[in-house]
């Protein structure tokens, strides 16, 4: 009998931008299989995407209440071990909570949810429960990022002095200066999307990324946020000042109105001895820089990459790796995790980081609010 993870998935319908990327991460180590779902609140476009995907008809639900009834109805072998949810923001935290109740793992699309108090409550749930959950900041799965991890965690940049993360985007700009196109982004819309749009969406990938590389949390911040319309109420844009619990200081730069940008996301730390510098356009190399020796480029796939950073490369240097590889390494630690097999740390997001990441999101909006103070987030969850 096989031994793969029967994955349901929510969301990620034939209209949207991240299922394929779920599914083909989930199929990449072949250690899931897609068992059904419901991938759009539309009856006849739920049904066709499904049959599309050769799932049984019985396994396709048209909601996540038909979901959870129908797969306990199944024998324990035959049920689904996880669900992906995929939808957005505002369904996050009713279909997550619904699922760790009756007993699912989870694998949730960031932001986590759209309120620091809803993703608490995530987390005590999860406590009570004991069941996997992940949070899919894709980025954390690409090789070089867990690279830098671990270069950083060795000491080799030495003491953190100094962190600078971009994310610039520029799709939101001709939707923003049109009325009706900013009314009719769900993005902008602050009950689907929560309080923030720029933040929520790409600031979280950014900060998750700060603590994650460097193993440091953020203790303080001062946000100044955009918005350029009276009648849109969500953040397009922002300049994040962060003191980092070690006393590094530095910034976090992101846009959706960066015109002709789409997804130039770069993180660069400085330590008092070299830097690393990696740009998420460019994912299979990592920059190290010094003092004394010449710019170096180390490039994934390679003998003196790290085992955490090899363990998800899938095919010889030279041939290019990208996102949905990224997402792919994610999917396998949490196979790691569901199956209790040997990991290594960090092998996916968790969901204490997706907790964090709605932290951060109210502190930024509170900083702005307040006049662009600083905020203590503290460096605890
Ligand atoms: N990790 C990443 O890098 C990344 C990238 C893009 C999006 N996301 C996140 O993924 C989520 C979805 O984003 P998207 O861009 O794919 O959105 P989208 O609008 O393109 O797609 C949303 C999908 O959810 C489906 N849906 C809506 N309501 C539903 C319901 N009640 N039941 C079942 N399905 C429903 C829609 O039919 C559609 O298929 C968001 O939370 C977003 O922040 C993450």
């Amino acid at each position: 009998m096989s031994d793969k993870i029967r994955l349901g998935i929510l969301g990620g319908g034939g209209d949207s931008l991240i299922g394929i990327v779920h599914r083909i991460a989930a199929n990449m180590f072949d250690r899931y299989e897609l068992v059904g779902g419901c991938f759009n609140p539309k009856p006849e476009e739920n049904t066709a995407f499904a049959q599309h995907l050769g799932l049984a008809a019985n396994r396709v639900y048209p909601s996540i209440e038909a979901l959870v009834a129908g797969e306990l109805a199944l024998p324990e072998e035959e049920r689904m071990e996880v669900v992906s949810v995929l939808t957005p923001n505002f369904l996050h935290f009713p279909m997550a909570k619904k699922l760790l109740e009756n007993g699912f793992h989870v694998i949730c699309e960031k932001p986590l949810t759209t309120t620091y108090a809803e993703a608490q409550e995530l987390a005590a749930l999860q406590k009570q429960q004991q069941k996997v959950f992940a949070v899919t900041y894709t980025y954390t799965g690409y090789p070089m990022v867990r690279q830098m991890k671990h270069m950083i965690a060795q000491g080799e940049i030495g003491a953190i002095q100094r962190v600078d993360l971009q994310y610039y985007q520029g799709w939101i700009n001709p939707i923003i200066h049109d009325a009706a196109q900013r009314a009719a982004t769900w993005r902008l819309q602050p009950d689907k999307s929560g309080i923030s749009c720029c933040v929520g969406d790409i600031g979280t990938h950014a900060f998750d990324m700060l603590e994650y590389v460097t193993g440091q949390q953020v203790d303080q911040l001062l946000a100044d946020l955009n918005f350029l319309y009276p009648d849109n109420p969500m953040d397009i844009d922002a300049t994040i000042l962060v003191r980092m619990q070690n006393k590094a200081k530095g910034v976090i730069r992101v846009s959706q109105i960066a015109t002709g940008e789409e997804n130039n996301f770069s993180v660069a730390i400085y330590g008092r001895k070299g830097a690393l510098k990696w740009e998420q356009e460019n994912p299979n190399y990592l920059h190290h820089l010094t003092e004394d020796q010449p710019f170096q480029t180390l490039k994934r796939g390679n003998a003196y990459i790290a085992a955490v950073a090899q363990d998800g490369v899938k095919i010889p240097s030279g041939h290019p790796e990208g996102i949905f590889d990224a997402m792919g390494n994610i999917y396998k630690g949490v196979a790691k995790a569901i199956r209790n097999e040997k990991a290594f740390d960090g092998e996916y997001p968790s969901l204490e980081d997706g907790v964090r990441g709605m932290q951060f999101i109210e502190q930024v909006v509170a900083s702005h609010k307040a006049g662009n103070q600083w905020i203590t987030m503290g460096t605890n969850t």
